[in-house]
């Protein structure tokens, strides 16, 4: 912990699904931090004590703001800190390439307030290259200081799993690969006060590639059964069998299952910083990440295509046919709908005449096109007035066997349902 009592041992900059949780750990070890956010709803309300983030309750952001937390849209608390840890989204840009503006920014902002000794770690998911090329050039020319020597610059990669009971900031392993070994060492020692484990990578470009390692190994799986889940129905074999069959080896195979489509952002999103940068860079295709996305983004039209076989087979067409959605988030049982396969599986079905309605438990509010969705109350009386259900996120507080007696045909597209009207993915 630093000395001096005006002195911030942390500021986390962008205060969400992983600055927050990022901002708990270190306020449970002790350390004094403060978040700096640009969004005031997030700023008062967590300030009042409100989480908006599914991993955290109110009780959770109470004592934070017992250890002295705070969050502030006055970023001149960066010149008071010890370390700068940058959370803030990257989305994809239209070409499809990594938006980075976020990052910039917020890099500018920590450059008019950095001060010689400073720790800054960029943790926001990106292409390699990024904290040396972008990063460090913004810092030292606005400053005059020099990464490496007057200040420290790392990368960190982001792990946070939302909603994952058992792994959480401070026993899931941290990465850090820093511009000098001495910068490792600093942001090494600097996470080692919160987080059980942390793995020192040779530099920044090798820590930023282990996360696009890491995402495009389960993009690229995900896609492997995806395409093998179109050619089993052809061929007649239960994909979800054989995969409960292969996965009793104890060694060489790791079980990935088929869906609807990815969501969120790893999955969807950071591997195509990959190919665009690998594009950019060698003027080569990623053959596996672009084959694996073109893979995963034709399962809505496949499922559409599936459940349009199944009215058929009732003697029913998808125009006008009214079809209940379960499940409209990117996974179970958390609220977040970024990237979620439920919007081009209903705009697809809506294509098609379908009228569109929904079930989730934990989304009260879906639009897709901007426009609100219907949406079912009462699961069971949902089921009783749809021609056909689609499980598209089993959340866990929904019984399936409640779903399975109740759908008059069900299209199941996590393999968890059995019954007579229930056809697997
Ligand atoms: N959430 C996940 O599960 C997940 C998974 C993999 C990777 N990531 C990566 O983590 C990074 C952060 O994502 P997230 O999910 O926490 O995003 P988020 O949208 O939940 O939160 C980001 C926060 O940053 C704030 N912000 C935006 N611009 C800012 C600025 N200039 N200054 C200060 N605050 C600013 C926003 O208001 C928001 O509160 C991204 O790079 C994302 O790719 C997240």
């Amino acid at each position: 912990m630093s000395n001096g009592a005006d002195r911030i041992d942390l500021v986390v900059i962008g205060l969400g699904y992983v600055g927050l949780p990022l901002a708990q750990e270190a306020c449970r070890s002790g350390l004094r931090v403060t978040g700096l956010d640009v969004v005031p709803r997030v700023i008062d309300g967590l300030n009042a004590g409100r989480s908006h983030v599914d991993d955290l309750t109110d009780l959770d952001i109470a004592a934070m703001l017992a250890t002295g937390f705070s969050a502030t849209s006055d970023a001149s608390v960066i010149a008071r800190a010890d370390a700068v840890i940058v959370c803030v989204p990257t989305p994809l840009g239209a070409d499809g390439g990594p938006d980075l503006t976020l990052v910039l920014t917020s890099i500018r902002t920590i450059a008019e307030h950095l001060t010689p000794g400073t720790l800054v770690v960029l943790e926001s998911t990106t292409y390699p290259g990024t904290t040396d090329e972008q990063v460090r050039p913004i810092l030292e020319e606005a400053t005059s200081l020099i990464a490496g020597k007057d200040f420290s610059l790392a990368f960190s990669p982001e792990r946070i799993d939302p909603g994952n009971p058992v792994y959480g900031m401070k026993n899931t392993p941290k990465v850090v690969g820093g511009h000098t070994p001495e910068c490792t060492t600093k942001a090494a020692t600097f996470y080692r006060q919160f987080v059980d484990t942390v793995v020192e990578a040779k530099g920044t470009r090798e820590a930023e590639m282990a996360k696009l390692l890491e995402n495009t190994y389960r993009q690229v799986n995900i896609g492997l059964v995806n395409e093998m889940a179109k050619f089993c129905h052809e061929l007649g074999i239960d994909l979800w069998d054989v995969i409960e069959a292969a996965k009793s080896k104890p060694f060489g195979f790791q079980a990935f299952y088929p869906g609807p489509g990815v969501g969120g952002h790893c999955i969807p999103i950071d591997p195509m910083y990959l190919s665009y940068q690998v594009r950019a860079r060698l003027g080569a295709p990623s053959q596996f990440i672009e084959l694996a996305q073109a893979t995963n983004n034709s399962m809505p039209a496949y499922v559409t295509h599936r459940a349009q076989d199944m009215l058929n087979t009732a003697a029913k067409p998808m125009n006008g046919s009214t079809v209940l959605i379960l499940g409209v988030t990117y996974k179970p049982d958390i609220a977040d709908q970024r990237e979620s396969p439920a919007e081009p599986l209903a705009q697809q079905l809506a294509s098609l005449g379908a009228k569109v309605s929904y079930f989730d438990p934990h989304v009260t509010n879906w639009h897709v096109d901007g426009v609100a969705t219907t949406r079912a109350d009462d699961l069971v009386s949902g089921l009783k007035n749809c021609d056909i259900a689609i499980l598209v996120q089993n959340h866990s507080t929904m019984d399936l066997d409640v779903v399975a007696k109740n759908a008059p045909l069900l299209l199941d597209t996590r393999g968890k349902a059995e019954g007579p009207t229930v056809e697997r993915l």
